[in-house]
């Protein structure tokens, strides 16, 4: 059974026209101004009407059901992608996180075991190297023969995640070879541990001092780092999160430079800010995360960074925890920001809030919007043209947004399993009536109809930076 859409407001990175999209056998079929002779005996008719039609997004940063800083994020697999569909969203790339000592295949065989049979939404994996000994050296062409062609580093989280300059240059050569691109959370995480020691051993332990240890020139001195090393490794590099108005700058300057440099940020990074560390009793760790929340004027930064083009994609870092029971630990009478777990949701917000604040606010334009959230995720990470687009031949990944409708956030009424909603009460304009994929309704009427298990996994080839562009 096919599916034609009637007269919708497509938009995709480059076009907007009304047109109908004839779907098939999970593809899109045709494109035109009037498919109606298209349209066969029990085939679905969707009347767009005024609705605009754009590719399903793609979250490129997720972690669902990570075990993290002594607990796990709140979302698995089927809830979060439950919530990833209901915001628009169609595929996910999720990071493989082995602890030290792991091996990838074994990590990635256990990140499979999570997704497999409980993902709604398709999905890929980025997996993170935090060990660079013989057996990973080893195991890097082995992930990437699998259809995992990123790899995601951190020179954060000092002893537990992180790896220091010389392994990140063997890092990056390795992948370079494995046909990979690097990722970096790029913060100087020897200095920051460093700060974090003092702040506690001198009694300041609240959320804000959680801000305080990770200062804008550590995240643009770790990004400068990490793009001088991957110029010497001639290897291209994607710095996750990105923050401040410092990093952006190395950012552009990497570019201007020729290297092959990409910049993520989230939506939380243009959207909140650092004055929500100082709520009072101890809600400031509902925006704990790394790395923080910064000024308003970073978050000026951001916009400006998107609008320009110095940004390539939206994700979230969608990391929730419970403020009940798992933010709280940082709490008296165990006074430490370092017990906070860091992250938190987005996966159901992103689009709506890059709509609302970015689109209807003026800010960037509904092609950027497309190219932000969907087109160039695809692109640098080997999921175009089959996904991130609307044409003749990709997968019917669509939806169908009413840009007219108004509400608010609010985490009574959202799907992911955390007790915050770090928007409660803000304002929405426009929601998600429909999300389709492979040709398939997920969301119908705003309403979750998908099946769970009903997400594939995406195999993805070797990175190719001229796709990428
Ligand atoms: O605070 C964050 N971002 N938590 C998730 C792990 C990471 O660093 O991406
Ligand atoms: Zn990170
Ligand atoms: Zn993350």
């Amino acid at each position: 059974m096919g599916i034609l859409i009637r007269q919708g407001d497509v938009v995709t990175a480059t076009d907007r026209y009304t047109g109908d999209i004839y779907v098939e056998n999970g593809h899109v079929a045709a494109l035109g101004r009037d498919l109606s002779a298209f349209r066969r005996a029990g085939d679905e008719v969707v009347e767009a009407g005024e609705l605009l039609v754009f590719p399903g997004g793609i979250d490129a940063h997720t972690h669902m059901e990570l075990p993290f800083m002594g607990t796990v994020s709140t979302d698995d697999f089927r809830d979060g992608t439950v919530a990833a569909a209901l915001g628009g969203t169609t595929g996910i790339i999720d990071f493989a996180i082995p602890a030290k000592g792991d091996g990838l295949l074994d990590t990635l065989a256990r990140w499979h075991e999570k997704a497999n049979g409980r993902a709604v939404v398709d999905y890929a994996f980025h997996m993170a190297v935090v060990d660079w000994n013989e057996r990973i050296r080893d195991e890097i062409p082995l992930v990437a023969e699998r259809g995992v062609t990123s790899f995601k580093t951190f020179t954060a989280y000092k002893g537990v995640l992180g790896i220091d300059d010389g392994q990140l240059f063997s890092i990056l050569r390795r992948v370079r070879e494995a046909g990979g691109l690097v990722t970096v959370h790029a913060v100087n995480g020897d200095v920051l541990s460093v700060l974090a020691e003092e702040f506690v051993r001198e009694g300041t332990t609240g959320p804000e001092y959680h801000y305080q240890t990770q200062p804008n020139c550590m995240e643009a001195e770790a990004t400068h780092r990490s793009f001088a090393l991957a110029g010497l490794a001639r290897q291209g590099v994607y710095i996750v999160h990105m923050t401040c108005g410092e990093s952006l700058d190395e950012l552009r300057q990497a570019r201007r430079a020729g290297l092959t440099a990409y910049g993520e940020t989230c939506v939380q990074y243009a959207l909140l800010d650092e004055s929500l560390y100082h709520k009072p009793d101890f809600e400031g760790a509902k925006y704990v995360l790394s790395p923080p929340l910064r000024s308003r004027k970073d978050t000026e930064e951001v916009w400006r960074a998107l609008a320009d083009g110095t940004l390539s994609t939206v994700a979230t870092d969608h990391c929730p925890f419970n403020f009940q029971g798992q933010k709280d630990r940082g709490r008296p009478p165990l006074a430490d920001f370092r017990r906070i777990p860091n992250g938190l949701p987005g996966v159901e917000e992103r689009m709506s809030l890059l709509y609302t604040y970015g689109v209807a606010a003026g800010r960037i334009s509904l092609n950027r919007f497309v190219q932000l959230t969907s087109t160039n995720v695809a692109r640098i990470f080997g999921l175009h043209p089959r996904k991130g687009t609307i044409a003749v031949g990709s997968d019917a990944d669509l939806v169908l947004y009413d840009p007219r409708w108004e509400g608010t956030y609010s985490a009574r009424r959202q799907a992911s399993r955390c007790d915050t909603n770090v928007y409660e009460g803000w304002r929405q304009q426009g929601r998600v009536v429909h999300t389709i994929q492979r040709g398939r309704f997920l969301v119908r009427d705003g309403r979750f109809v998908g099946e769970e298990g009903g997400g594939r996994f995406i195999e993805r080839p070797r990175f190719d930076p001229l796709q990428a562009q």
